[in-house]
């Protein structure tokens, strides 16, 4: 595909190593599994017809609280409070360029390059700005994207000011520099180009205003401006926190770190700041050893590195970590532990510039896609739940030791609880698996499987301490019985019914005898989205009921119910491969793809879903070859932003002969509501 003539190294679906080799739920149990209920999907016709198991949860909301969101902002003030699509829907398109509904207008913004901080560098069409230049640039390859209302510390939920933050998950080295990446006669890379690519990932914050005219614009030498990198310092917080694991030549005593990558998809806190998700670290870390550890191999870490980061010809420091090979005497003399200091969920506070990131390792290490929060309530625990998108991984929920008071909440609550892992049942039921060597359970099963193959990992040695966990969090996982999901993506929970919703965006290495009821599809090239609602409605609850809400596919794909059609795929809908997931502030579900961008589907898209009746529109439609990924709107629903990633040509401008990954503002031109 042109994608990857551009840009040899794009991150494609495909680009996750299966490093899942346990045998949780095999398929005997499937069939031995009691029905309840049935969910089926039906393809077109000729098409394999594929059953499962689940309880179907439309009308089972439970209690509906309207005043809680998961957001950090209060629940707006809107003329529209149902979660009906008043739009007409958006047919597929192939045209480089973007699409929204009639009466609605899109906009490119902060596109790669420009200028957010220090001394507002030019962007360069030519491929020519610096290393330090593009430091004070935004990033490339936008991802999760969120707005923070300006005055939201003090109870505020302005929509005409705040800080928007987001990610950077990747590049294109094609599109970074003149002449794509270079290598000298010896093989080295120049060490502009490497602090160039550093700086092109991690996170931005770029505080936003909109004028009287309604046109949003940054606020130049606002102190809230900021590029976290690949390179800035950050804090090791939690269970890992001081760990031997975690001891580098940069920080013998294994309490911090340089730089966050690869960041994906976000979670917004409760208490106003952003949580940055480290997806595919791994491919950034090279080890040459013969034998590599075990939190290593069970993450895909290879021989060699993506972006050839640690061949820069200075050699510096920040450059030669990314070498993790045992090199020095103890692990305080090189960097063999460099990568056991990424993998995490990285917190940012946009409101204070001057302050360190921190890696909330109690989350859990592994391909962390994102995390969502359920809604804090004052005195109950803190609950959070991450996907792990590689083929065959899982879903995780955190909850905090300490109570949620909105007076003192901070990320302190992120650094001890309980990790738990997702168990679905069969039967419609699941089960949160706590990963805890202090639950008699786990604790069993763990010394169970000592000296036996697990995941990818011959002869287990066990865990000497809850920290190995942490570092190891896909071992304990499987270990614990979780079920191998079909690429968790985003998460969002939805205000108006606490029901949990997760994208799979497709899985086709899955086989006949690999199916089990939550990820029915063998060769799942489409995806589906699950959703659950937790025990009495507690997210801190220990079980749950699952559904399917809907399978993705092509024109007459359908989703069953006890026999009854609630959903059938129609040109106005077809899609394939959710991956962002976001609930607006009125309880529409937004869902976008990264998936084929072949006929029926054409380029990727964002649609709008009643969560009630499961009715689906596409709503925006992306330019040829991206990803739609991230959305977020202002407190009232009435500026969304969509982030556009990897674009192919040259795209948002035709000027540019260089593709740039940009955020798209969405506005309906009467000035309404988005969605409604
Ligand atoms: Fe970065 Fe799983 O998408
Ligand atoms: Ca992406
Ligand atoms: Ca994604
Ligand atoms: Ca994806």
């Amino acid at each position: 595909m042109a994608k990857h003539d551009l840009d040899p190294n794009y991150l494609d679906p495909n680009y996750e190593p299966v490093v899942n080799h346990s045998k949780n739920t095999p398929f005997h149990q499937v069939l031995a599994a009691r029905m309840q209920r049935r969910t089926v999907m039906k393809g077109t016709v000729g098409a394999a017809l594929a059953s499962v198991m689940g309880l179907g949860l439309a009308g089972c909301g439970g209690d509906s609280d309207s005043s809680s969101t998961a957001n950090t902002s209060d629940a707006p003030d809107t003329d529209v409070s149902s979660t009906e699509l008043g739009f007409k829907a958006v047919p597929v398109s192939t045209a480089n360029e973007i699409k929204v509904p009639e009466g609605y207008s899109s906009q490119a913004f902060l596109p790669w390059g420009t200028p957010i901080t220090g001394s507002y560098p030019e962007y360069k069409p030519d491929g020519t700005n610096t290393g330090a230049e593009q430091e004070q640039q935004m990033g490339m390859h936008h991802d999760g994207v969120h707005f923070f209302p300006i005055d939201v510390k003090a109870g505020g939920n302005s929509s005409t000011e705040g800080l928007l933050v987001m990610n950077h998950e990747y590049i294109n080295q094609g599109a970074l520099h003149a002449n794509g990446a270079t290598y000298d006669v010896d093989g080295n890379r120049p060490a502009d180009e490497v602090r160039k690519e550093i700086a092109a990932h991690g996170v931005s914050v770029v505080h936003i205003k909109q004028d009287s005219n309604g046109t949003w614009d940054i606020v130049f030498g606002s102190p809230f401006n900021r590029r976290i990198t690949g390179n800035t310092e950050m804090d090791i917080r939690g269970p890992l926190r001081g760990y031997e694991k975690l001891i580098t030549r940069y920080s013998p005593d294994a309490t911090e770190t340089r730089g966050t990558l690869n960041n994906c998809a976000m979670g917004p806190t409760p208490w106003g700041t952003y949580l940055a998700a480290e997806e595919n670290w791994h491919g950034y870390f090279a080890n040459s050893d013969e034998i590599q550890p075990r939190e290593q191999t069970r993450h895909g870490v290879g021989r060699s590195t993506r972006y050839d980061w640690e061949l820069a010809d200075s050699r510096a420091d920040q450059y030669v970590r990314f070498n993790v090979s045992t090199l020095g005497e103890t692990a305080a003399d090189d960097y063999r532990n460099e990568a056991n200091t990424y993998g995490f969920m990285v917190e940012i506070d946009p409101f204070t510039p001057e302050s360190k990131p921190q890696k909330r390792t109690a989350l859990g290490r592994f391909g962390h896609e994102g995390v969502i929060f359920a809604p804090a309530k004052e005195g109950l625990p803190i609950v959070c739940y991450s996907g792990d998108d590689s083929r065959f991984e899982y879903i995780y929920k955190f909850v905090s030791r300490q109570p949620y008071y909105a007076a003192t909440a901070g990320g302190y609550l992120l650094d001890e609880g309980t990790l738990y892992v997702a168990r679905f049942n069969d039967d419609g039921s699941g089960d949160w698996l706590p990963l805890d060597l202090e639950d008699a359970g786990f604790k069993a099963r763990v010394d169970a499987a000592v000296g036996t193959d697990v995941g990818n990992v011959t002869g287990f040695t066990g865990f000497s301490s809850q920290a190995e966990i942490h570092l190891n969090t896909r071992l304990a996982a499987d270990i614990a019985g979780a079920t191998p999901m079909d690429r968790p993506e985003w998460g969002a929970v939805d205000p108006n019914t606490g029901e949990v919703y997760f994208t799979l965006t497709n899985n086709t290495r899955r086989t006949e005898n690999q199916v089990n009821a939550a990820n029915p599809i063998a060769d799942n090239e489409n995806g589906h989205i699950i959703r659950w609602m937790e025990a009495g409605n507690d997210h801190s609850a220990t079980n749950f009921e699952w559904d399917i809400f809907v399978f993705a596919g092509e024109q007459g794909t359908e989703t069953v119910v006890d026999d009854e059609v609630i959903v059938s795929l129609t040109d106005d809908n077809i899609f394939n491969s959710p991956d962002g997931l976001w609930f607006d502030y009125n309880g529409r579900l937004w869902i976008q793809t990264d998936g084929r961008d072949e006929a029926p589907y054409q380029n990727n898209m964002m649609l709008a879903a009643n969560p009630e009746t499961r009715e689906i529109k596409r709503f925006f439609v992306g330019p040829v070859g991206c990803e739609v990924t991230g959305v977020v709107t202002t407190p009232d629903v009435k500026t969304m932003f969509v982030n556009i990633q990897h674009p192919d040509g040259n795209w948002p401008d035709s000027s540019d002969p260089r593709p740039r990954d940009a955020t798209v503002i969405v506005t309906r031109d009467d000035g309404g509501v988005v969605g409604a």
